[in-house]
């Protein structure tokens, strides 16, 4: 019987790195052109590089990981995470074994327009440019779509409406606002919304006599959500207590929401950088979804359930399965492949699972064994930045876990002394 993905990620974090991309190569996650590209360095060649940005010296290499377990509205995924920090991979990996074991998870994506605005800074009369603007509402819906949006529009997308703001300049007088709501599809759509608020800016100028200051898309996506919940059956009562304990401090302390925000981030960021995603605009989206009451808070909630837990996430992330990186950089569309979605909606659902899980997996930990756990896999970057050889990393970070469990405590100083007492002990015996 052929593998499926599941059966490859037991025992997966203990094989060398060849015997992992065999394994991936085995149940087709991957494919030998994809193994034999990351073998050989993956992306080298600066040309593309000079394609993305300017004054291009090289490539600044991440490592690229594989977390594992995840199963997400019942189907199964290797999730590609570009990361530097230690411990984001296995946490997500060990937290998703614990729901795959124990509960599930879910996901939906709510709302399916994208918001861009058009700022007239300073209008005569508010009421009458709202008026004047909605009387053509209709038209300008119909021109953006048949002039700029019309490839959107083939694909079942498209602008679908208009709105008018008014916002206070603070000094007695109105700022208007026109917000374009599109669908983009499977586009992130920042490019297309640009060019749709653009080309708006003559009609509505010549409609209404007022004049339009600037155009942009907002990354507040408040019209597009993304919710993933887990659900744990049956917990340790005390657990599930603690994390909704740590949970209602998130949510009513700034302080402490921005920390528990950036472990939920902590599992979404690896992804849009491994999918060529822009991870700014998602975290800007992100944060500002999490203080639309005026306070900011956790964008992840957990509270106890019966004899269970249920924690869910929610806030726009607005990511691209087509154009841009996504569909330029081979790492990128490797990842794409290897991720196995089919839809910018899906991998959405995706990577807001991946964060509630990396928060459960950080909350777990935070509330049982403290940060230690964090700290003993930081080991080894300990032992590499005190400048342990190789071969002498394994003797350096056992040193370190026993310094960690007395001390609870230990720093590059423990490192650098451990590396120094390891070598004079070598020097004497031999
Ligand atoms: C560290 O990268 C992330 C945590 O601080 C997240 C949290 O506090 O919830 C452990």
């Amino acid at each position: 019987m052929k593998k499926q993905l599941h059966d490859i990620f037991q025992g997966f974090s203990k094989l060398s790195r060849e015997e992992r991309l065999q394994a991936l190569l085995d149940v087709g996650a991957l494919q030998v052109s994809d193994v034999d590209y990351l073998s050989k360095g993956g992306l080298r060649d600066t040309t593309l590089g000079e394609k993305f940005i300017e004054n291009v010296i090289g490539y600044f290499q991440v490592p690229l990981g594989v977390a594992t377990n995840f199963r997400i509205d019942g189907k199964d995924y290797a999730i590609p995470m570009a990361v530097e920090e230690t411990s984001i991979v296995a946490a997500a990996s060990k937290t998703a074994k614990w729901i795959r074991e124990s509960g599930s998870i879910s996901t939906e994506v709510v709302g399916s327009d994208i918001i861009g605005q058009i700022q007239l800074a300073k209008v005569q009369d508010y009421n009458i440019f709202e008026k004047q603007l909605l009387a053509q509402k209709n038209y300008l819906i119909e021109i953006s779509n048949r002039e700029v949006a019309f490839g959107l529009v083939r694909r079942g997308g498209g602008v679908r409406n208009i709105t008018v703001r008014r916002i206070a300049r603070g000094d007695g007088t109105d700022m208007a606002v026109v917000h374009v709501m599109m669908d983009p599809c499977d586009a992130m759509g920042a490019n297309i919304m640009n060019q749709v608020c653009e080309y708006l800016k003559e009609p509505i100028e010549q409609f209404t006599g007022e004049k339009v200051t600037m155009c942009i898309l907002s990354n507040l996506v408040d019209t597009k959500i993304t919710r993933a919940t887990v659900h744990i059956a049956d917990i340790d009562p005390v657990l599930a207590e603690k994390i909704a304990e740590a949970s209602l401090f998130a949510q009513q302390d700034p302080y402490r929401a921005a920390t528990n925000n950036k472990g939920v981030l902590n599992g979404i960021d690896p992804i849009l950088v491994a999918t060529g995603n822009d991870w700014r605009a998602v975290e800007a989206g992100i944060h500002a979804y999490a203080a639309r009451d005026g306070q900011y808070r956790s964008i992840t909630r957990w509270v106890r359930d019966g004899k269970g837990l249920t924690g869910i996430f929610e806030a726009p992330l607005i990511v691209g399965t087509v154009g841009g990186v996504t569909t330029l950089h081979p790492t990128a569309m490797m990842c794409m492949k290897m991720l196995g979605t089919t839809s910018a909606n899906e991998l959405s659902r995706v990577i807001a699972a991946v964060g509630l899980v990396q928060n459960l997996g950080a909350l777990k930990a935070l509330t049982t064994v403290g940060i230690e756990g964090h700290m003993k896999l930081h080991t080894k970057n300990l032992a590499l930045g005190a400048g342990a050889e190789e071969r002498e990393i394994p003797a350096v970070q056992k040193k370190l876990e026993e310094i960690l469990a007395i001390r609870k405590r230990i720093s590059l100083s423990n490192a650098i002394d451990v590396l120094k007492e390891l070598r004079s002990s070598s020097i004497q015996k031999s």
